[in-house]
């Protein structure tokens, strides 16, 4: 998506608004873009492309001097990546702007401007806005934004430079998240914290319709009508480590790394005598003993830790789980209400349709639990319950750690519930509670062979198209594995249920396809083995990943990765590791860009 960073200081300003653009790559964008105000008005730079080309083109046409900018990293929505759809764009004389989400009524607001005579020389919805901004431009920046305000819908953020006041930058947000930090003598916008983590720790989330006003001075805030807002000052409770890469290659691989401390961070806090305690988050047993159904709504990554969390709720709680793909959830009418349980599962918490679904869950009665990674985040906030997951911050678009402590709640949920339910005993709870608890020194321990895994992943150099199989909880497990391959390594692949394979899928099978077969279900481990033959004897290479009390024969693995072996229950907590790795080596192997997959964004604010 796209990122937004804004300077007010005594710096030079380009240079701050490039270097904090570089820490919102991570979101995903295609070119990038400032604007500077200098001695002789506002200079804009942008360009298609990366910010290296930014960088190259400020250099060719000199960089912009001054101390108060904006900067924008555009991920295109409206409008084809090109120099001129990229972010700032003008509105007229008085109206310089950069924008993040999506102007709704762009067309009716665009017909109704050139109906006043003005035209467009982007395909943008920023264009629009940045014109009718300066349609209502009367002098006072706050009044202009907020009658321009009563026009638009969407959601969406705007960083804003009127010329008039060249030492104020005004910022205004509907939806789409932004902050506001504050240093010594001077102070910033950005779409996400990293992006100013180098300069200061110390930030105000800008909530729904409020507008900032930054200058040298300070920060000021106020609401549509121009009242003063208090707000509380916030503190990055992660610093500048853990948004660099510390050594590795990519983020991807740094934070695969970092999943043994995610889960500690996550779940101990979470333990009290040896039994799962969420009362913190606002669930209690009696709050439990309450909920007929469950849906778990939520988009990729996210929604597979709820197909995790599914198969251990049921299992464990015998309460049904419904698990929805939120974009999905929102248009079919679904079938909730009072004595529902909605559990929105999202690392970034600003998902748009995930947060629609869940603004839709609590409009039909529903209660609402938010599993989130992002503090503040909209879907955190408004929820009616809330764990935070532990992970810090995830740079990689390929989501990995966050998975990991997503899933880790779900266990801890689990046995909450379970134990609420009275469907397992306190000797059975803390004995899970502990298992989970051992799993960070597991994952540890495969992460010590993933040269394993890297030898595992040559064969897919030149692979076109490979499947992911597994049954019960190694389906769900499919299903990640085949998304993190996808997104990163650009090969096609479908996660199948084994079972379901022989039902059409099969004739897929060619001489020399990979066949990924997760097999770490000791009750289902005979049927996935004929699974696994039948697509050997049409000719599949396979990659076997099983716990290690397994020794497959050649006639079943070609290759094979064998895990510790703790409850089947918990095997996914481990499974999943080497199948990011394949995803991660195989993406490095064939030259992708890891950490920024092409077409993708880390945070998708738009539907
Ligand atoms: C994960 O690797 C993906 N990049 C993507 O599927 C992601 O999980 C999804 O967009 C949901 O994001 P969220 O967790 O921030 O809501």
């Amino acid at each position: 998506m796209c990122g937004i960073v804004g300077y007010v200081g005594k710096n030079c300003c380009a240079d701050i608004l490039v270097d904090a653009l570089s820490k919102l790559e991570y979101r995903g964008y295609d070119s990038a873009g400032i604007a500077v105000f200098t001695e002789n008005g506002i200079q804009i730079t942008k360009s298609k492309g990366r910010l290296a080309d930014l960088s190259a083109k400020m250099n060719a046409e000199g960089k912009p001097q001054g101390t108060v900018g904006i900067g924008h990293t555009r991920w295109a929505t409206h409008g084809e990546p090109s120099d001129t759809n990229s972010h700032p764009h003008r509105g007229g004389a008085n109206v310089t702007i950069v924008h993040n989400g999506i102007i709704e009524n762009y067309k009716q607001l665009k017909e109704f401007l050139i109906a006043q005579g003005r035209s467009f020389v982007s395909e943008t919805d920023t264009e629009v806005m940045a014109q009718l901004l300066d349609f209502y431009y009367d002098g006072n920046p706050v009044q202009t934004i907020a009658r321009a305000m009563q026009e638009v819908s969407g959601s969406f953020a705007l960083g804003i430079l009127f010329t008039d006041f060249p030492g104020t930058i005004y910022a205004v947000r509907r939806e789409s998240p932004l902050i506001v930090g504050v240093g010594e003598a001077e102070s910033f916008i950005a779409s996400d914290v990293p992006a100013i983590l180098k300069y200061t720790a110390q930030y105000y989330l800008l909530e729904h319709d409020e507008i900032a006003v930054l200058t040298e001075q300070g920060v000021s805030f106020c609401d549509m009508q121009a009242n003063t807002i208090r707000k509380e000052l916030l503190t990055a409770d992660w610093d500048m480590d853990a948004a660099e890469k510390q050594g590795y290659e990519h983020f991807m691989l740094k934070e695969i790394h970092e999943q043994p401390e995610s889960i500690k961070r996550t779940v101990m806090p979470r333990v009290e005598n040896g039994l799962p305690d969420l009362h913190e988050c606002g669930i209690t047993p009696e709050t439990l003993r309450q909920f007929r159904n469950i849906y778990i709504v939520a988009c990729g990554t996210a929604m597979h830790a709820g197909m995790v969390g599914k198969y251990v709720i049921e299992k464990l709680a015998r309460v049904p789980v419904i698990v929805d793909i939120a974009s999905e959830f929102r248009y079919r009418e679904p079938l909730i209400g009072e004595g529902d349980l909605i559990i929105i599962i999202s690392q970034s918490g600003e998902t748009a349709d995930s947060l629609a679904a869940m603004r839709l869950a609590k409009k039909l009665g529903a209660k609402t639990l938010a599993v989130v990674n992002a503090k503040g985040s909209s879907v955190a906030r408004e929820a009616d319950m809330l764990i935070y997951t532990h992970a810090g911050p995830e740079i990689a678009v390929a989501s990995t750690k966050a998975y990991m402590v997503q899933i880790s709640v779900m266990y801890l949920f689990a046995f909450e519930l379970a134990l609420a339910k009275g469907q397992i005993d306190e000797a059975e709870c803390r004995r899970l509670t502990a298992l989970l608890m051992e799993t960070p020194q597991y994952i540890t321990d495969i992460l010590a062979h993933k040269e394993t895994v890297e030898a595992m992943a040559k064969p897919l150099l030149d692979a076109e198209s490979l499947l992911y199989i597994g049954r019960g909880l190694d389906y769900a497990l499919s299903m990640e594995g085949s998304l993190k391959l996808k997104e990163i390594s650009y090969i096609h692949s479908e996660a199948y249920a084994a079972g379901e394979l022989k039902h059409g899928t099969i004739s897929l099978i060619y001489k020399g396809m990979p066949v990924i077969a997760v097999d770490t279900q000791k009750k289902l481990h005979e049927k996935t083995v004929s699974n696994i033959k039948e697509v050997k004897a049409r000719g599949a290479v396979t990659f076997l990943v099983c716990g290690e009390s397994y020794q497959p024969d050649s006639d079943i693995a070609d290759y094979c990765f064998r895990l510790p072996e703790i409850d089947d229950l918990l095997m996914p907590m481990l499974a999943v590791v080497p199948l990011q790795l394949i995803a991660y080596y195989a993406a490095v192997q064939r030259g992708n860009d890891v950490d920024k997959p092409r077409n993708l964004a880390k945070s998708v604010t738009v539907e």
